[in-house]
């Protein structure tokens, strides 16, 4: 089916693919099986120019949108859904000072994250503040023209590795959703370390990191937007972000369907290709119309995000829903397909459906999103 795209998207999409076939597919399985973030991978990502495409046109970017971004997402998670979340991550880390962000900050930060010098990360999660993200316990405290950050940030995608970090906290408990800040915090800055990295199911390319803020002084000009809006500034963020989890969850299920029809052609039993056994058939033909079902979703709601609309919460959650539980499904089947095989390490399945779970879960459970999805329809009525 031809999805429309412009020249300039099929050349996207085309560099995506190349650099996912030439340098991701053959490291794959030892990224996986080691737990090694790839930085030359995500070099060739920022020679590419991919990272690019997100920033705008005034800060060094392409001045393109959430569709570009989510094409090339879809073509990396194909290959490796962890590689996609560490280049995904860059958009997530950039977004607030997009969305927010001054002048002064576009220029120094934006810049840099366009050309890749710099990675970024995006720090909103803490040991008790995972769906409920407005109970967050690390503080800053004004002093003088700094501010001082004290407290634990969990399972920061691209944490040990990001140059620059958004990272939220709390300004005035008494306040409560408007007592949340957005901070800019720079690598190397005093009183700003690291926990553990964390040790996954899936997504094992990628790094995730504990992030901890003892006494760390801020420049009062990395504050995003102004005091009391960083909760704002994360949902904002979060709206555009999430249909980036929606392709990188369809990336993996189409990975996994590609593989189980190649295998359903080859595997021979009772004397003939599995894929002529209705039951094999029927699956394949299940899992090619979801991934049918959600490319419509997320392209259509990408334009139109990109078209210039202002609201899109409830959108943008059922993309991330729809795309990520049909990962989900997907790749459970297609291991089926494999069968006993299907579960070994020597085929890719096993780790796609390892990859896929983690889609139901971060940048909001699918059970936050639906709760999106259902405040906003309550809203519309
Ligand atoms: N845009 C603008 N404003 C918004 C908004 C949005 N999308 N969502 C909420 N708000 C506003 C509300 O209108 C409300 O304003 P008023 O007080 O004026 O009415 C205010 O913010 C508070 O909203 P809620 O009452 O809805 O807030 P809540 O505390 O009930 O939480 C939530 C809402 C949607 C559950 C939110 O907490 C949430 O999104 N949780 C999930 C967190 C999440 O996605 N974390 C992901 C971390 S990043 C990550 O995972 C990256 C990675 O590793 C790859």
């Amino acid at each position: 089916m031809d999805y429309l795209l412009t020249d300039e998207q099929k050349m996207i999409k085309n560099l995506a693919k190349k650099i996912a076939e030439e340098k991701m597919r053959p490291v794959r399985a030892e990224l996986d099986e080691k737990g090694i973030f790839p930085m030359e991978i995500i070099k060739e990502f920022a020679k590419a120019d991919l990272m690019r495409t997100y920033i705008p046109k005034e800060y060094d970017g392409l001045g393109l949108g959430v569709f570009e971004l989510c094409i090339i997402i879809e073509e990396l998670a194909r290959v490796d859904g962890g590689v996609a979340v560490s280049f995904a991550v860059n958009a997530l880390g950039s977004f607030p000072i997009v969305i927010m962000g001054n002048e002064q900050q576009k220029k120094k930060y934006l810049t840099k994250a366009a050309s890749g010098e710099w990675l970024t990360a995006f720090a909103l999660t803490e040991a008790n503040a995972g769906s409920d993200a407005s109970n967050i316990a690390t503080t800053a405290v004004k002093d003088g023209d700094h501010w001082v950050l004290n407290g634990t940030k969990q399972f920061i995608t691209n944490g040990r590795v990001a140059d620059f970090t958004t990272v939220i906290a709390q300004t005035d408990k008494t306040k409560g959703v408007r007592g949340l800040t957005a901070f800019i915090v720079e690598k190397g800055t005093p009183g700003f370390t690291y926990g553990k990295d964390e040790h996954k199911m899936g997504i094992r390319s990628s790094v995730t990191t504990e992030l901890v803020f003892q006494d760390c002084r801020v420049p009062a000009e990395n504050v995003i937007g102004a005091e009391g809006q960083g909760f704002l500034v994360a949902m904002k963020t979060l709206d555009k972000s999430r249909p980036g989890i929606g392709a990188q969850g369809l990336g993996i299920a189409w990975g996994a369907y590609e593989a189980a029809l190649l295998y359903a052609k080859q595997r021979v039993q009772f004397g003939q290709p599995i894929i002529n056994f209705q039951g094999i058939g029927f699956m394949l033909a299940d899992m090619a119309t979801q991934i049918e079902a959600g490319r419509n979703m997320l392209y259509n709601v990408a334009r139109w995000i990109d078209s210039g609309a202002t609201k899109y919460s409830k959108e943008s959650a059922m993309v991330k829903l729809y795309c990520t539980d049909l990962a989900m499904k997907v790749t459970v089947d297609a291991v089926q397909v494999f069968g006993g095989y299907g579960y070994m390490k020597e085929y890719p399945v096993e780790k796609m459906m390892r990859d896929a779970k983690i889609t139901q879960i971060y940048e909001g459970t699918n059970q936050i999103q639906r709760s999106v999805i259902a405040s906003n329809i309550v809203k519309d009525v």
